[in-house]
């Protein structure tokens, strides 16, 4: 087999087979093939795209390409969730200690955030003493003890995908269904759950601005778990406004405390509640979304999932009184309020350039290699629909200097638009697509 008949094949437009695919990811794992052309290959997959039938191999492959992680000591059915990403975006936080508490165990591999969306690992990094690197058999005990352990993706989790997704970021070859599709499903499938739920962010803080494009993206992971025997289902949720309030690691922390308490935002509950739900279902815990709903609902009224948090961060080294003690947790020096220069209602929040105005204040990575500062952030103190006076504020800058502060500020203004129309709020769940198809909701 050679590289340049795969190239030449796909470049004309035919299906590859599952050898040809295999032959390719092995090869370019172990540094066989040079990148340029690799990236041929992938811009002909961008132009030409893939059948479900290769899209699936390709999924394998790069599942394969590195290891497999073994859940089967863990009792129960294993349910792993996945973001396409978000800003404001706590639901992992708040979502493990619910459907842990629930009975469902939950074991995490979580990424770190990078450009406007934030990363779970960074956010449990804020909490003192908290480890997000364990050994295998640590995860495992801690898993079945507590029902529950997050920790960082390591290095050998689809090295293959990895590899690749640093490439296509700089070969304009991201933005193609069958290579997202595969890039999310091969890191699911490698780190072992027996069911994936997946949240599709679809709006325009999303990687899907549009909601052809975010089902299509769902239908194809679905179709790729029912190809090779993982059941997969997609909750479609709006991305047209931060979720939650909090942006930042340490606030979205609070935030997420702050939920579990049964306060906090009213929509970020909602999701993750939607969210918990389907992986009751799928676990077989709940019989239908519904039900799952209510146990869950019940399961913050009661405190027992604020509890299982608390369990769960002390299990992993770190402090778990931090659910009765906030400022346990990192605080930035300053705490700035940013007024609403016009009168109105709230039209339009424009969630990228929130997740950049954090980023800015240094809570986000531009590159990969920054350094982050888990104390600071913003906190919004708004949402599409409501109605604000001039010179209230409308959000909370949390910094220790005010190096960007000036510039923040103008972003945060920038980002959210006021005017005299009456607007809706905005519809957070808007699908769910599972083997039977796309369902509206
Ligand atoms: N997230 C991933 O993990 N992979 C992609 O290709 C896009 C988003
Ligand atoms: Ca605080």
């Amino acid at each position: 087999m050679r590289i340049l008949d795969i190239i030449t094949k796909k470049r004309d437009g035919f299906a590859l087979s599952e050898l040809e695919i295999n032959f390719l990811i092995h090869a370019y794992t172990h540094d066989e093939i040079p990148d340029y052309q690799m990236t041929a290959w992938l811009m002909a997959v961008f132009l030409r795209s893939m059948t479900i039938e290769e899209t699936a191999a390709l999924t394998m492959a790069m599942a394969l390409s590195g290891n497999m992680v073994d859940l089967s000591a863990v009792p129960g059915i294993k349910v792993d969730k996945h973001s396409t990403g978000g800003v404001a975006d706590t639901t992992t936080l708040i979502l493990a200690p619910m459907v842990a508490a629930a009975g469902v165990p939950v074991a995490k591999m979580s990424g770190r955030g990078l450009g406007f969306t934030g990363g779970t690992i960074d956010k449990l990094e804020s909490i003192p003493g908290f480890k997000t690197t364990l050994s295998q058999p640590e995860f495992i005990h801690i898993l079945k003890k507590h029902n529950l352990s997050v920790i960082g993706q390591s290095a050998d989790i689809a090295p293959a995908d990895g590899k690749m997704y640093a490439l296509r970021d700089v070969t304009a070859t991201v933005e193609s269904i069958p290579l997202i599709a595969s890039s999310i499903m091969s890191k699911k499938i490698a780190a072992g759950a027996d069911k994936i739920l997946l949240d599709v962010k679809v709006g325009h803080g999303a990687f899907m601005k549009k909601m052809e494009d975010a089902i299509k993206l769902a239908e194809t992971m679905v179709h790729i778990g029912q190809l090779v025997g993982r059941e997969t289902r997609a909750v479609l949720s709006s991305m047209d406004e931060p979720l939650g309030r909090a942006v930042g690691n340490s606030l979205e922390v609070e935030e997420a405390i702050d939920v579990l308490d049964g306060r906090g935002e009213p929509a970020l509950r909602h999701v993750c509640l939607i969210l918990g739900a389907n992986m009751l279902n799928m676990a077989g815990v709940a019989p239908d979304v519904t039900a799952g709903y209510e146990m869950l609902s019940n399961l913050i009224d009661n405190k027992v999932a604020l509890h299982k948090f608390a369990e769960f961060i002390t299990a992993q080294g770190g402090t778990g009184d931090i659910i009765n003690h906030r400022d346990l947790l990192p605080q930035s020096k300053l705490k700035i309020p940013v007024m609403s220069i016009a009168q109105g209602f709230v039209q339009k929040i424009d969630a990228g350039q929130i997740g950049y105005a954090a980023m800015r204040l240094g809570a986000g990575r531009e590159y990969k290699t920054q350094t982050i500062d888990l104390s600071v952030g913003l906190i919004l103190q708004c949402r599409i629909g409501d109605f604000i006076e001039k010179n209230q504020p409308i959000a909370m800058i949390y910094v220790n200097d005010k190096t960007h502060l000036a510039q923040v500020t103008t972003l945060i203004l920038n980002a959210i638009t006021i005017g005299s129309e009456n607007v809706a709020k905005t519809k957070l769940i808007l699908g769910t697509v599972d083997k039977s198809g796309f369902k509206a909701m």
